[in-house]
Formats: structure tokens, sequence, C-alpha cells
């Protein structure tokens, strides 16, 4: 009998994984999550000349953030115990994405977008610790942070608290919840005096450094000629996925299309529902 129930049961969550072919175990969905749309090797992984050097997968040390008020570099987020986060607990690591908090209480700069993972859903941001307790150790030590001043939080308007798995039925919720853990608008949204000004939010023209030269991140809300508002879907998913401008040209980095391209086409069809609905924005 309970051999039946549990083969019952199987096939249930089998049935309830039909999108992805197959039921998926918290450790493949932290997987998905770190490896393709929250970018996380953007920034904790050393980039070589062909981006990120997977050999070194989240080891961090570079990039290097250097401002007026912090020189912080990616951190190294593997199990090592003593240099990477092996030691913390599942809650302390929860903890530090949510809240940008360290257990020995020493906040996360900025550059850490922990201002946008407080939506994660419980489910979700279990699934990530999950995934980083499985990825290879490394005992690279990355030089201290340095903080010239407080440091202060940007938390993106409505992100603070966990969203509701419910809602994420609804194609154009699950495209606001996906857009938010990818952090776009951390990138697509003008500095005023070095903070983000979320009243702008989507208009994009940051500028970002790096071995491709500067990179200006680009107006992605509906607006019709300054936005996307013309752009077809198919132009949208082909520059999230493949790095192509509509005009043809290519995108620079730190725009991770290399990550969203392994995205799901459900996924990515709903990142594309949620920026049509972006108000049109100069
Ligand atoms: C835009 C860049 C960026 C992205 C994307 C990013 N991080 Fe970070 N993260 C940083 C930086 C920089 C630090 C170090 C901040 C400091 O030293 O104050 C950091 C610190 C951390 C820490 C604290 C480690 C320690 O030893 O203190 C953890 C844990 C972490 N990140 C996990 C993640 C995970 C998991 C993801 C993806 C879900 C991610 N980060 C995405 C930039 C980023
Ligand atoms: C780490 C910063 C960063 C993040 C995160 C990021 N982008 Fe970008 N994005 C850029 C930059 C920079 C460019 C312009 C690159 C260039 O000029 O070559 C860009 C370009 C684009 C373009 C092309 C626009 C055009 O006019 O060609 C679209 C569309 C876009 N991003 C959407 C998104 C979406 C949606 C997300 C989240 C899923 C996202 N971006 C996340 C930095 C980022």
């Amino acid at each position: 009998m309970r051999g039946l129930t549990t083969f019952l049961w199987l096939l249930a969550v089998v049935a309830a994984g039909a999108t992805t072919g197959r039921a998926e175990t918290p450790v493949e969905r932290g997987a998905y999550l770190v490896n393709t749309v929250m970018t996380c090797h953007n920034c904790h992984t050393p980039f070589g000349a062909n981006g990120p050097d997977m050999a070194r997968a989240l080891t961090g040390g570079t990039p290097v953030f250097d401002t007026p008020a912090f020189r912080v570099r990616g951190s190294n987020i593997t199990p090592d115990r003593q240099n990477g986060i092996g030691a913390w607990s599942d809650d302390d690591i929860e903890k530090a994405l949510r809240t940008g908090v360290r257990p020995n209480g020493v906040p996360l700069a900025p550059p850490m977008p922990t201002g946008f993972y407080g939506v994660l859903t419980p489910a979700d941001s279990k699934a990530i610790v999950a995934y980083l307790r499985t990825v290879k150790s490394s005992p690279n030590k990355v030089e201290n942070p340095v903080y010239k001043a407080a440091v202060s939080r940007e938390v993106f308007p409505g992100a603070e608290t966990p969203v509701d798995p419910a809602v994420l039925t609804d194609k154009v919720k699950l495209g606001e919840y996906l857009v938010t853990i990818a952090h776009c608008m951390e990138c697509h949204t003008p500095r005023v005096q070095g903070r983000l000004d979320f009243a702008a939010a989507g208009t994009g023209n940051q500028e970002f450094k790096g071995p491709w030269g500067v990179s200006t991140s680009r107006n992605i809300t509906s607006h019709p000629t300054k936005g996307l508002g013309g752009w077809t879907d198919a132009e949208i998913k082909r520059a999230l996925t493949e790095g192509i401008s509509r005009d043809g040209t290519k995108l620079k980095p730190p725009m991770g299309y290399g990550f969203y391209s392994r995205m799901t086409p459900g996924d990515i069809d709903a990142v594309v529902a949620y920026l049509r609905k972006l108000p049109p924005r100069e």
C-alpha cells in the first residue's frame, strides 16, 4: 500500500512539473535561479575573455566595486568553511539574501542586490541555499571589504516582503517576480548622487565600465520611442536571450543575456508580458 501511495504521489509531482517536463528538486530549482535569472555569476565568478570562468564558479574576488562609500569585491560563496560561506547556517544565508546583513551583523554593500531579494518566496530562498551547498568548494581568499561610509541599502519599492507563490500562476505577476529577483531595475534605473532614483525606474542611463569598455543601460519601459513600446515580443526576447538589440547591434555586458538564454520559454514570456505593463517613461 505504502509503495502504491508513494508511486501515486510521485506521479502527481511529475504531473505538476509537466511544464518543465518533470518535477524539479529544490537543488535544481536553486541551480536554475542562481545560474540563469538571478545572474549570481555576474558578480561572484571571475570573468575571463569569454565571460564567467565556470572552473572558478562563485569563488569571488572580482569584480571590484570601488566607490567613494566602499571598496568591495564579489564574495566567495562556495561551501569552503574558512573563506566561503560553509560555516553559515541555512538561516544565516537566507537572512543575508533577504535583509543584507551578515551573521556577524556587518551589512552587505549595495552591489549585492539584497534590496530586490526580499520578495523571494520561502521555497525559492531555501532552494538557493540548497544549491549553494552543492557547488564546488574553493579556499579562494577574497580581499576584505572596506567601508568608508555607513552602508545603506537600496530597497526596491514592493520588494521587502515575500511574494505569495499562489499569485505566480498569473503571467504578469510571475514576470514582475522574475524581473525583481533578476534585479533588472538595479541596472535599468538612473542614479542620482549615487542612489537609485526609483521614480525613474526602467529608464536606464547607468554607465558600466569593464573589460568590454563602457556600456549604458537603456530604457526598458513601454515608452513607444524611447523604450520597448515599439518592439515586437520576438525582438524583446532576442535582446534578452541573444543580446541583440532591435537594430541588430550586439549588447555588451553586464547585461546578462548569456544567463537569460537558459531561462524557460514560459519565464521569458512572463518577463516580456510584465515589461509591456511598465508605465512609459522618457
Ligand atoms: C550585482 C552584483 C551581485 C549579484 C548579482 C549578486 N551578488 Fe552577492 N555580493 C555581491 C558583493 C559585491 C558582495 C560583497 C559585499 C560586501 O562585501 O559588502 C556580495 C556578497 C554576498 C554574500 C555574503 C558573503 C559573505 O561572505 O559576506 C552572499 C551570501 C551572496 N552575495 C550571495 C549571492 C547570491 C546567492 C546571488 C545570486 C542569487 C548573488 N549574491 C548575486 C554582489 C552581487
Ligand atoms: C547588471 C546590469 C544589468 C542587469 C541586471 C540587466 N540589464 Fe539589461 N542592459 C544592461 C545594459 C548595460 C544594457 C545595454 C548594453 C549595451 O549598451 O550594449 C542593457 C540592455 C538591455 C536591453 C536592450 C535594450 C535596447 O534598447 O537595446 C533590454 C531589453 C534589457 N537590457 C532588459 C533587461 C531585463 C528585462 C533585465 C532583467 C531580466 C535586465 N535587462 C537586466 C544592464 C543590465
